[in-house]
Protein backbone atom coordinates (compact mmCIF):
# COMPACT_ATOMS: atom_id res chain seq x y z
CA UNK A 1 0.00 0.00 0.00
CA UNK A 2 1.20 3.14 -1.09
CA UNK A 3 2.08 5.83 2.06
CA UNK A 4 0.98 8.76 -0.70
CA UNK A 5 -2.90 8.52 0.55
CA UNK A 6 -5.32 11.14 -1.28
CA UNK A 7 -6.35 12.57 1.79
CA UNK A 8 -3.96 15.47 1.78
CA UNK A 9 -5.89 18.27 1.14
CA UNK A 10 -7.38 17.92 4.96
CA UNK A 11 -4.47 17.85 6.48
CA UNK A 12 -4.30 21.95 6.97
CA UNK A 13 -7.92 21.54 9.12
CA UNK A 14 -6.77 23.14 12.63
CA UNK A 15 -9.76 23.87 14.29
CA UNK A 16 -8.55 23.49 17.89
CA UNK A 17 -11.25 23.87 19.94
CA UNK A 18 -9.69 24.01 23.41
CA UNK A 19 -8.29 27.47 22.34
CA UNK A 20 -4.62 28.99 22.49
CA UNK A 21 -5.47 31.00 26.02
CA UNK A 22 -2.68 31.39 28.73
CA UNK A 23 -4.63 28.67 30.76
CA UNK A 24 -4.16 26.28 27.70
CA UNK A 25 -0.67 26.78 27.13
CA UNK A 26 0.25 26.07 30.97
CA UNK A 27 -2.91 22.82 30.51
CA UNK A 28 -0.55 21.39 27.81
CA UNK A 29 2.60 21.69 29.61
CA UNK A 30 1.44 20.23 33.06
CA UNK A 31 -0.04 17.25 31.21
CA UNK A 32 3.12 17.40 28.83
CA UNK A 33 5.42 16.57 32.35
CA UNK A 34 2.52 14.22 33.56
CA UNK A 35 3.31 12.20 30.13
CA UNK A 36 6.58 13.06 30.05
CA UNK A 37 7.33 9.47 31.23
CA UNK A 38 5.35 7.69 28.53
CA UNK A 39 7.08 9.49 25.95
CA UNK A 40 10.23 8.36 27.19
CA UNK A 41 9.22 4.77 26.83
CA UNK A 42 7.98 5.00 23.75
CA UNK A 43 11.14 6.65 21.98
CA UNK A 44 13.00 3.83 24.22
CA UNK A 45 11.32 1.47 21.61
CA UNK A 46 12.12 3.54 18.40
CA UNK A 47 15.29 3.33 16.63
CA UNK A 48 16.23 7.17 16.74
CA UNK A 49 19.85 7.20 16.60
CA UNK A 50 22.00 10.49 17.79
CA UNK A 51 21.91 12.89 14.39
CA UNK A 52 18.96 12.04 13.42
CA UNK A 53 16.09 14.26 12.26
CA UNK A 54 12.64 14.18 14.07
CA UNK A 55 8.94 16.69 13.60
CA UNK A 56 6.63 17.03 16.20
CA UNK A 57 3.48 17.79 14.56
CA UNK A 58 0.93 19.96 16.71
CA UNK A 59 3.49 20.67 19.23
CA UNK A 60 2.19 22.92 21.21
CA UNK A 61 3.94 24.94 24.09
CA UNK A 62 6.82 21.94 24.00
CA UNK A 63 5.44 18.65 22.93
CA UNK A 64 8.37 15.83 23.42
CA UNK A 65 10.44 18.67 21.86
CA UNK A 66 12.52 18.27 24.57
CA UNK A 67 13.20 14.50 24.81
CA UNK A 68 13.63 14.83 20.40
CA UNK A 69 16.46 16.60 21.27
CA UNK A 70 18.31 15.03 23.80
CA UNK A 71 17.81 12.06 21.99
CA UNK A 72 18.93 13.15 18.04
CA UNK A 73 21.90 15.09 20.08
CA UNK A 74 23.79 18.29 18.72
CA UNK A 75 23.41 16.70 15.34
CA UNK A 76 20.54 16.10 15.26
CA UNK A 77 17.80 17.93 13.84
CA UNK A 78 14.41 18.10 15.56
CA UNK A 79 11.03 20.51 14.26
CA UNK A 80 8.47 21.33 15.80
CA UNK A 81 5.32 22.15 14.08
CA UNK A 82 2.10 23.85 14.84
CA UNK A 83 -0.52 25.58 12.71
CA UNK A 84 -1.52 28.26 15.86
CA UNK A 85 1.00 31.58 15.70
CA UNK A 86 0.64 31.47 20.08
CA UNK A 87 1.40 28.50 20.36
CA UNK A 88 4.53 28.75 18.28
CA UNK A 89 5.49 31.75 20.23
CA UNK A 90 5.18 29.54 23.60
CA UNK A 91 7.26 26.37 21.81
CA UNK A 92 10.29 28.97 21.05
CA UNK A 93 9.88 30.24 24.71
CA UNK A 94 10.14 26.75 26.19
CA UNK A 95 13.18 26.00 23.72
CA UNK A 96 15.26 29.11 24.34
CA UNK A 97 14.09 28.33 28.50
CA UNK A 98 15.23 24.47 28.34
CA UNK A 99 18.35 25.34 25.97
CA UNK A 100 17.51 22.87 23.20
CA UNK A 101 20.25 24.31 20.61
CA UNK A 102 19.21 21.60 17.79
CA UNK A 103 15.46 22.69 17.62
CA UNK A 104 13.67 24.48 15.10
CA UNK A 105 9.83 25.33 14.82
CA UNK A 106 7.74 26.27 12.13
CA UNK A 107 4.44 27.62 11.68
CA UNK A 108 2.03 25.72 9.57
CA UNK A 109 0.46 22.49 8.88
CA UNK A 110 1.38 19.91 7.02
CA UNK A 111 2.30 19.57 4.00
CA UNK A 112 4.14 22.42 4.60
CA UNK A 113 5.99 24.16 2.23
CA UNK A 114 8.71 25.15 4.34
CA UNK A 115 9.40 21.41 5.27
CA UNK A 116 10.84 19.05 3.26
CA UNK A 117 8.93 15.41 1.86
CA UNK A 118 10.09 11.51 2.49
CA UNK A 119 12.73 13.41 4.53
CA UNK A 120 12.71 12.85 8.74
CA UNK A 121 13.61 9.48 10.72
CA UNK A 122 10.32 10.05 13.09
CA UNK A 123 7.30 11.67 12.34
CA UNK A 124 5.62 12.23 15.74
CA UNK A 125 1.96 13.79 17.08
CA UNK A 126 0.72 13.80 20.32
CA UNK A 127 -3.32 14.37 21.28
CA UNK A 128 -3.61 16.31 17.74
CA UNK A 129 -5.95 14.15 16.21
CA UNK A 130 -8.26 13.78 19.14
CA UNK A 131 -9.17 16.98 18.20
CA UNK A 132 -8.80 17.09 14.75
CA UNK A 133 -11.94 16.40 12.26
CA UNK A 134 -9.94 14.94 9.42
CA UNK A 135 -7.25 12.41 11.28
CA UNK A 136 -6.36 10.64 8.52
CA UNK A 137 -5.47 13.71 6.20
CA UNK A 138 -3.00 14.48 9.11
CA UNK A 139 -1.89 10.87 9.30
CA UNK A 140 -1.42 10.90 5.50
CA UNK A 141 0.87 14.20 5.69
CA UNK A 142 2.77 12.62 8.55
CA UNK A 143 4.00 9.36 6.09
CA UNK A 144 4.11 11.59 3.68
CA UNK A 145 6.85 13.64 5.50
CA UNK A 146 9.18 10.49 7.16
CA UNK A 147 11.99 8.92 5.20
CA UNK A 148 11.45 5.74 3.19
CA UNK A 149 12.14 3.03 5.90
CA UNK A 150 11.72 5.88 8.64
CA UNK A 151 8.68 6.10 11.58
CA UNK A 152 5.52 7.42 12.38
CA UNK A 153 4.31 7.43 16.15
CA UNK A 154 0.83 8.67 17.36
CA UNK A 155 0.15 9.15 21.15
CA UNK A 156 -3.69 9.76 21.37
CA UNK A 157 -6.22 9.51 23.90
CA UNK A 158 -9.44 6.56 23.95
CA UNK A 159 -11.85 8.45 25.68
CA UNK A 160 -14.16 4.76 26.53
CA UNK A 161 -12.07 4.44 29.51
CA UNK A 162 -12.49 7.51 31.53
CA UNK A 163 -14.65 6.70 33.96
CA UNK A 164 -15.37 7.71 37.46
CA UNK A 165 -16.44 5.18 40.49
CA UNK A 166 -18.41 4.81 41.99
CA UNK A 167 -20.53 5.90 38.70
CA UNK A 168 -22.61 9.08 38.26
CA UNK A 169 -25.33 10.00 35.75
CA UNK A 170 -23.72 13.29 35.95
CA UNK A 171 -20.51 12.06 34.76
CA UNK A 172 -21.82 9.98 31.60
CA UNK A 173 -24.45 12.37 30.69
CA UNK A 174 -22.09 15.15 30.23
CA UNK A 175 -19.47 13.27 28.83
CA UNK A 176 -21.68 12.27 26.24
CA UNK A 177 -22.92 15.72 26.08
CA UNK A 178 -19.08 16.42 25.14
CA UNK A 179 -18.57 13.95 22.62
CA UNK A 180 -20.15 15.39 19.49
CA UNK A 181 -18.70 19.17 19.87
CA UNK A 182 -14.98 18.00 20.59
CA UNK A 183 -14.15 18.55 17.25
CA UNK A 184 -12.61 15.52 16.65
CA UNK A 185 -13.25 11.47 17.31
CA UNK A 186 -12.74 10.75 21.13
CA UNK A 187 -12.29 7.21 20.89
CA UNK A 188 -9.30 7.82 18.08
CA UNK A 189 -6.76 5.88 20.43
CA UNK A 190 -8.50 2.48 20.04
CA UNK A 191 -8.44 3.03 16.12
CA UNK A 192 -4.72 3.72 15.58
CA UNK A 193 -3.24 0.14 14.45
CA UNK A 194 -5.78 0.96 11.84
CA UNK A 195 -5.24 4.17 10.81
CA UNK A 196 -1.62 3.58 10.88
CA UNK A 197 -1.75 0.52 8.36
CA UNK A 198 -4.18 2.88 6.40
CA UNK A 199 -1.42 4.97 5.56
CA UNK A 200 1.01 2.37 5.07
CA UNK A 201 3.26 1.83 8.00
CA UNK A 202 4.24 -1.70 8.99
CA UNK A 203 5.64 -3.53 11.80
CA UNK A 204 2.61 -1.84 14.16
CA UNK A 205 3.76 -1.70 17.65
CA UNK A 206 1.44 -0.19 20.38
CA UNK A 207 1.54 0.52 23.87
CA UNK A 208 -0.50 2.19 26.48
CA UNK A 209 -1.07 4.18 29.49
CA UNK A 210 -3.44 5.13 32.20
CA UNK A 211 -3.74 6.83 35.64
CA UNK A 212 -6.16 6.92 38.49
CA UNK A 213 -7.14 10.63 40.14
CA UNK A 214 -8.60 11.68 43.67
CA UNK A 215 -10.45 14.39 44.84
CA UNK A 216 -7.31 17.36 44.70
CA UNK A 217 -5.80 16.19 42.14
CA UNK A 218 -5.77 17.91 38.90
CA UNK A 219 -7.54 16.08 36.40
CA UNK A 220 -9.98 14.67 38.73
CA UNK A 221 -11.91 17.40 37.55
CA UNK A 222 -11.03 17.93 33.89
CA UNK A 223 -14.73 16.20 32.50
CA UNK A 224 -15.49 19.68 34.45
CA UNK A 225 -13.18 22.10 32.85
CA UNK A 226 -13.93 20.76 29.15
CA UNK A 227 -17.67 21.20 30.19
CA UNK A 228 -16.90 25.08 30.80
CA UNK A 229 -14.48 25.88 27.81
CA UNK A 230 -17.17 23.76 25.55
CA UNK A 231 -20.78 25.47 27.42
CA UNK A 232 -21.61 27.52 24.28
CA UNK A 233 -20.84 24.65 21.61
CA UNK A 234 -23.43 22.48 23.88
CA UNK A 235 -26.08 24.98 24.89
CA UNK A 236 -26.00 25.36 20.41
CA UNK A 237 -26.30 21.36 20.17
CA UNK A 238 -29.29 22.06 22.17
CA UNK A 239 -28.72 21.21 25.82
CA UNK A 240 -30.65 23.50 28.25
CA UNK A 241 -27.97 25.78 30.39
CA UNK A 242 -30.32 25.10 33.03
CA UNK A 243 -29.76 21.67 32.58
CA UNK A 244 -25.98 22.12 31.93
CA UNK A 245 -25.62 23.94 34.80
CA UNK A 246 -27.26 21.47 36.92
CA UNK A 247 -24.76 18.52 35.98
CA UNK A 248 -21.99 20.16 36.39
CA UNK A 249 -22.85 21.13 40.52
CA UNK A 250 -24.36 17.56 40.69
CA UNK A 251 -20.94 16.07 39.32
CA UNK A 252 -18.21 18.63 40.79
CA UNK A 253 -19.91 17.46 44.46
CA UNK A 254 -19.53 13.74 43.45
CA UNK A 255 -15.96 13.99 42.53
CA UNK A 256 -15.02 16.00 45.67
CA UNK A 257 -16.14 13.16 47.91
CA UNK A 258 -13.37 11.36 49.32
CA UNK A 259 -14.21 7.99 48.35
CA UNK A 260 -14.79 9.39 44.03
CA UNK A 261 -11.84 8.01 42.14
CA UNK A 262 -11.53 8.51 37.97
CA UNK A 263 -9.77 6.75 35.41
CA UNK A 264 -7.68 8.90 32.96
CA UNK A 265 -9.22 8.20 29.57
CA UNK A 266 -6.44 5.35 27.83
CA UNK A 267 -3.35 7.15 26.38
CA UNK A 268 -2.53 4.69 23.52
CA UNK A 269 0.82 4.79 21.93
CA UNK A 270 1.56 3.20 18.01
CA UNK A 271 4.18 3.48 16.12
CA UNK A 272 5.26 2.07 12.26
CA UNK A 273 7.49 1.73 10.17
CA UNK A 274 7.25 3.84 6.24
CA UNK A 275 8.49 0.82 3.98
CA UNK A 276 12.05 0.87 2.79
CA UNK A 277 12.31 2.44 -1.17
C1 LIG B 1 -3.79 19.22 22.35
S1 LIG B 1 -2.53 20.23 21.69
C2 LIG B 1 -1.16 19.10 21.90
C3 LIG B 1 0.16 19.79 21.94
C4 LIG B 1 1.38 18.87 22.12
N1 LIG B 1 1.44 17.87 21.05
C5 LIG B 1 1.38 18.19 23.44
O1 LIG B 1 1.26 16.96 23.50
O2 LIG B 1 1.49 18.89 24.46
C6 LIG B 1 -2.79 20.17 19.92
C7 LIG B 1 -1.94 21.17 19.13
O3 LIG B 1 -2.07 20.88 17.75
C8 LIG B 1 -2.17 22.10 17.01
N2 LIG B 1 -2.85 21.77 15.76
C9 LIG B 1 -4.16 21.49 15.57
N3 LIG B 1 -4.39 21.11 14.30
C10 LIG B 1 -3.17 21.15 13.66
C11 LIG B 1 -2.73 20.83 12.35
N4 LIG B 1 -3.59 20.39 11.41
N5 LIG B 1 -1.42 20.95 12.07
C12 LIG B 1 -0.54 21.39 13.00
N6 LIG B 1 -0.90 21.72 14.26
C13 LIG B 1 -2.19 21.58 14.60
C14 LIG B 1 -2.90 23.04 17.94
O4 LIG B 1 -2.63 24.39 17.62
C15 LIG B 1 -2.34 22.64 19.30
O5 LIG B 1 -1.19 23.38 19.62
Amino acid sequence: MSHQPQLLPHASDHDYRLGASEAERQRLLAQGDLLRPAARELLDRLPLAEGARALDVGCGPLGIMDLLSARTGPHGRVTGLDADRRMIEWARESVAALSLPNVSLVQGTLPSPRLPQAAFDLVHCRLLLINNAHPRGILGAMAASARPGGWIAVQEFDWASWHCDPPHPAWDRLKSLLVPVFGGDVHIGGQLPTLLREVGAMDIGLAAHTFYWRPGDRYQGLLLHFAGLFRDRITANGTDPRTLDALTTELRRHLAHPDTVVREALLVQAWGRIPPA
